[in-house]
């Protein structure tokens, strides 16, 4: 049996994933959605033609991952695409955070992207792939989003590293790095904190993100980065020292622009 595991598939990013995929792919027997919220797993299920099903589970818990592959076993399933789409960000001074949110965004950012990965690549076959989101907070450290920008690093880094190691064997991993995508990730990003306001202006539908990660996973590229503004960060942080981005991020802090 031929599937699809999507995490994250209840919301934002994941759901648009399930959406586009369910639209583009024939050969596909069953798409496996995956997130805690079983009713939004089924909204996202109730909008697509394929064969679902739904593993409403905390992804963190390890034996609730265990349960996931055993049933992949159990289906003798063949994973053609893994993508790792959930995750969440806590913004605001890093000694103000709730200690328990901000290793949970940990566990789940770095921990459970890691542990789903491990254990699915087993089931994967040569042109099997696996699509990772990171984000453009990867590029260079981020006061005031400090725990998140590092989860994000090390997915960025785990990612392209891993990229190597299994393309002998026909999978290819890609790296996801939007900027800010209009989804309810900020609902929960902003209860501690505020965005940079300059980056409100380069916001991108999850629909752009999605359709531009898919084409760069087909084409086998480590890393898809969505938009001009986010190209031109990317490219801002591979040629000017991060201590000076850094003073500027604090300078535009202080003028008021948080
Ligand atoms: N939106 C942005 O601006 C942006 C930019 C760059 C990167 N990203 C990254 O893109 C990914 C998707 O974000 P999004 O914008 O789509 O946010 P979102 O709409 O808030 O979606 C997050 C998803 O993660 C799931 N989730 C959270 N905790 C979970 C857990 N313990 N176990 C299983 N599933 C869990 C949520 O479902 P349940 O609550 O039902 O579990 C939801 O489906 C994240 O990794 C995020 O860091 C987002």
């Amino acid at each position: 049996m031929n599937v699809i595991i999507i995490t994250g598939a209840s919301s934002g990013i994941g759901k648009e994933f399930a959406l586009q995929m369910d639209a583009a792919f024939s050969n596909v027997d069953e798409f496996w959605l995956v997130a805690r919220s079983r009713d939004k797993l089924k909204e996202t299920a109730a909008a697509m033609e394929h064969k679902t099903r739904i593993l409403a589970m905390d992804i963190t818990k390890d034996a609730q991952l265990e349960r996931l592959e055993d049933t992949l076993t159990e289906k003798n399933a063949v994973v053609r695409i893994l993508i790792n789409c959930a995750g969440y960000g806590l913004m605001g001074s890093f000694e103000k955070q709730n200690r328990e949110e901000m290793l949970g965004m940990i566990r789940l950012n770095c921990e459970a992207l890691t542990n789903l990965t491990h254990r699915v690549i087993p089931f994967m076959r040569r042109g099997s792939r696996i699509i990772q989101l990171a984000s453009s907070a990867a590029f260079v450290p981020q006061p005031d989003f400090a725990v998140y920008a590092a989860s994000k690093a090390y997915v960025l880094s785990f990612s392209r590293a891993i990229g190597k190691e299994l393309s002998d064997q026909g999978i290819y991993v890609t790296a996801v790095c939007p900027g800010p995508v209009r989804t309810p990730f900020f609902d929960i990003a902003e209860k501690t904190g505020t965005t940079l306001a300059i980056k409100k202006y380069t916001f991108v539908s999850p629909r752009r993100v999605v359709a531009l990660a898919l084409k760069d996973s087909y084409r086998r590229r480590a890393m898809s980065v969505c938009s001009i503004p986010i190209k031109g960060f990317q490219g801002l942080t591979k040629f000017v020292p991060h201590e000076i981005i850094l003073e500027a991020m604090m300078l535009l802090k202080k003028k008021g622009f948080y």
